[in-house]
């Protein structure tokens, strides 16, 4: 029998993922998908990628989700807005917020970052890390998983090898770029096209939401009391991809940094180390995160490549819903992406 999934928040651009992905997910139904503007509409008159593929129509978000019976209900609503609901949700039913409301362990710290009071204090330590490649056996265990952030995702693959044998020396610096999807699909003025398009800024310098969940999830992977990071976010002029650039030094010389790498992802699917230098353009519509690692005497510099919407958002939680269910890790999830 098929697992049966409802998305809330599915006329987004996670929620266009989500749907791109778990219809031709060979073990999973779509059962329903909620909206909020778009209820009432059909989901190939907003997704026009999926015209003939789904019957599927945009239903309200239900008063009473309590009543929803389905195995798994992903959020992918705006920060702030999952945690009114997830309380609500059937014990039985297993849980996915991409969101923001339950990756930060500190209550505290998610209410200075983004700006709110967080509703939902009491569920907060119910929810796992959902970084499949580092916390897979507590995804597995898991009812409720928080999806890591899009640049979390890259910044934390690119150091756990190094973190996790405590081989980095004081403060990382990590420079990293985003496409312009990471701001979701209602227009706003830093996301028109004439503004972005042909431009590259920095922004939220100091106080990027992602840096305190990069810590304290590198904490979880290994010794990072005498460590901090330094976290630059830029918008690039793509509409896709997220490409970070990590800046070290390491207590010792490390002659084999490939090799590290190799062998800390040996098991990783969906980790590639590559060569030379990894690339959006070859990780775009996949669920896979590409690294390049090189050291010359004390210096190190990891770069990771990955797609904001997939391995960044829905892939993952695809991936985690995998895990969640016992299913194989990359079903519905091989996808081969294209050249150019
Ligand atoms: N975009 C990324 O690369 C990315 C990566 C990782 C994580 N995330 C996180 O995933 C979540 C979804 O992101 P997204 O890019 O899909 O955003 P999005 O494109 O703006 O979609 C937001 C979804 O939430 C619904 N929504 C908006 N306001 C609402 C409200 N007041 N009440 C109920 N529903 C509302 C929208 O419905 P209507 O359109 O029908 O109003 C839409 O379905 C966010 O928390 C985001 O931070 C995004």
């Amino acid at each position: 029998m098929r697992a049966r999934v409802a998305i809330v928040g599915g006329s987004g651009y996670g929620g266009s993922e989500l749907l791109r992905i778990l219809l031709q997910h060979p073990k999973v139904e779509v059962a329903a998908v909620y909206a909020n503007e778009h209820a009432g509409k059909e989901v190939f008159r907003v997704h026009k990628n999926l015209f003939r593929l789904t019957e599927l129509v945009f239903q309200r978000i239900p008063e009473d989700i309590s009543q929803l019976e389905v195995d798994v209900i992903f959020f992918a609503l705006p920060h702030g807005h999952a945690m009114k609901i997830i309380p609500k949700v059937s014990e039985k039913t297993k849980v996915i917020d991409l969101s923001g409301d339950f990756r930060l362990k500190d209550y505290k710290v998610y209410e200075e970052l983004y700006g709110r009071v967080h509703e939902a204090v009491e569920i907060q330590s119910s929810f796992v890390y959902g970084l499949a490649e580092t916390n897979r056996d507590l995804i597995r265990r898991a009812n409720r998983v928080a999806n890591p952030g899009c640049f979390a995702t890259a910044t934390i693959l690119a150091l756990a090898p190094i973190v996790k044998k405590g081989l980095f020396s004081g403060r990382i610096i990590v420079d990293a770029k985003t496409g312009s999807s990471g701001s979701g699909a209602k227009p706003a003025q830093n996301t028109h096209h004439p503004e972005r398009m042909n431009s590259f800024y920095a922004y939220k310098l100091f106080q990027h939401q992602h840096k305190p969940e990069i810590e304290q999830h590198l904490a979880e992977i290994g010794d990072f009391s005498g460590g901090a990071v330094l976290f630059v976010t830029h918008s690039m002029p793509v509409s896709r991809g997220i490409f970070v650039s990590c800046y070290l030094e390491t207590k010792e010389e490390l002659e084999c940094i490939e090799q590290l790498y190799r062998d800390f992802y040996k098991d990783d699917f969906f980790i590639r180390i590559v060569e030379d230098s990894p690339d959006i353009n070859w990780v775009k519509m996949t669920n896979f995160c590409d690294i390049a690692a090189y050291a010359k005497g004390n210096q190190a510099v990891i770069f990771s490549a990955i797609d904001n919407l997939v391995k960044g958002a829905a892939g993952q939680a695809v991936q985690n819903m995998n895990l969640m269910l016992g299913f194989d890790e990359r079903e519905g999830l091989i996808s081969m992406g294209s050249r150019p």
